[in-house]
């Protein structure tokens, strides 16, 4: 599972084979540039869900829900869930929380649309959380973490995210949980791992998280082509005559150009795209 924001990126991430896109709040800070996740709305992550699903063809397709559109009552989380199905062409939702959402995710399940949970490290809680730390690193924390996996999985969803918690609970967790967990920061042994696109492919300015592994490097390669195209520009190299539109002759005729018109187009117009 790996997060797309946009058409683009998911087209590539979905062609690339990820099973599963997520449509993660996380937006809020590699999208938008906040601090946290907070401040992302419900029509906002709807706006991002509608490019991804025009985006991708073939992956599962999952919508996060932000910040209060889920906390305040199951009545509201099931019309916020209904939204990201019937507006923003998702297939599931995900939402954080472990035996205090149990009876939310059991409502939005009965209402016939398919959650993955969210436990341990919860970027939603920060605050309460005292920062984005590992969670269930003590006996009793890590207890909690083991039951809020459990309520989640018996309210019902489909699978679960385990973030930032011991490899050890982990799989823990995973051995004993009948539904599909995916790990972040949570070691090798969950059944399936999520990263967001951004860090995975290096199109992050900042220094990464321990949990993460680069597979590109996006941003140093951005800022290789931006100076390339600069310098271009002033030395006019580009555009080139390859870069640039011709215009027809007054008399030529299709025959006088053997038979094709300038850029091939019935009325002599270059497509300027594709
Ligand atoms: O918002 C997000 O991208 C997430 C994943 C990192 C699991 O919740």
């Amino acid at each position: 599972m790996v997060t797309a924001y946009d058409a683009t990126f998911a087209r590539m991430l979905d062609e690339g084979g990820a099973d599963v896109l997520l449509v993660g709040d996380s937006l809020g800070m590699v999208v938008q540039g906040q601090e946290t996740t907070l401040p992302v709305t419900l029509d906002e992550m709807l706006y991002h869900c509608r490019a991804v699903a025009r985006g991708s063809k073939r992956a599962h397709l999952v919508g996060d829900m932000p910040f209060m559109s889920y906390q305040v009552s199951p009545e509201e989380a099931v019309r916020s869930a209904g939204r990201f199905l019937a507006e923003g062409g998702m297939h599931a939702v995900k939402l954080e929380g472990g035996a205090a959402m149990a009876p939310t995710i059991r409502r939005i399940v009965a209402a016939g649309i398919p959650v993955m949970g969210h436990v341990g490290l919860t970027p939603q809680s920060v605050h309460a959380m005292g920062g984005f730390k590992v969670q269930g690193k003590r006996e009793e924390d890590a207890q909690r973490v083991l039951e809020d996996a459990r309520a989640v999985a018996e309210a019902g969803a489909y699978a679960i995210v385990l973030e930032g918690i011991p490899s050890e609970l982990a799989s823990h967790i995973t051995a004993e949980l009948p539904i599909a967990t995916i790990g972040i920061g949570a070691g090798p042994h969950c059944d399936g791992q999520v990263l967001v696109c951004y860090d995975l492919l290096g199109l992050t300015a900042e220094r990464v998280p321990r949990f993460v592994k680069q597979y590109e490097h996006f941003y140093q390669n951005g800022l290789t082509a931006i100076a390339r195209f600069k310098h271009e520009v002033q030395e006019g190299v580009f555009p080139s005559a390859e870069q640039s539109f011709g215009t027809i002759p007054e008399r030529a005729t299709p025959a006088a150009a053997g038979g094709l018109q300038a850029s091939g187009t019935p009325d002599g117009s270059e497509p300027v795209r594709g």
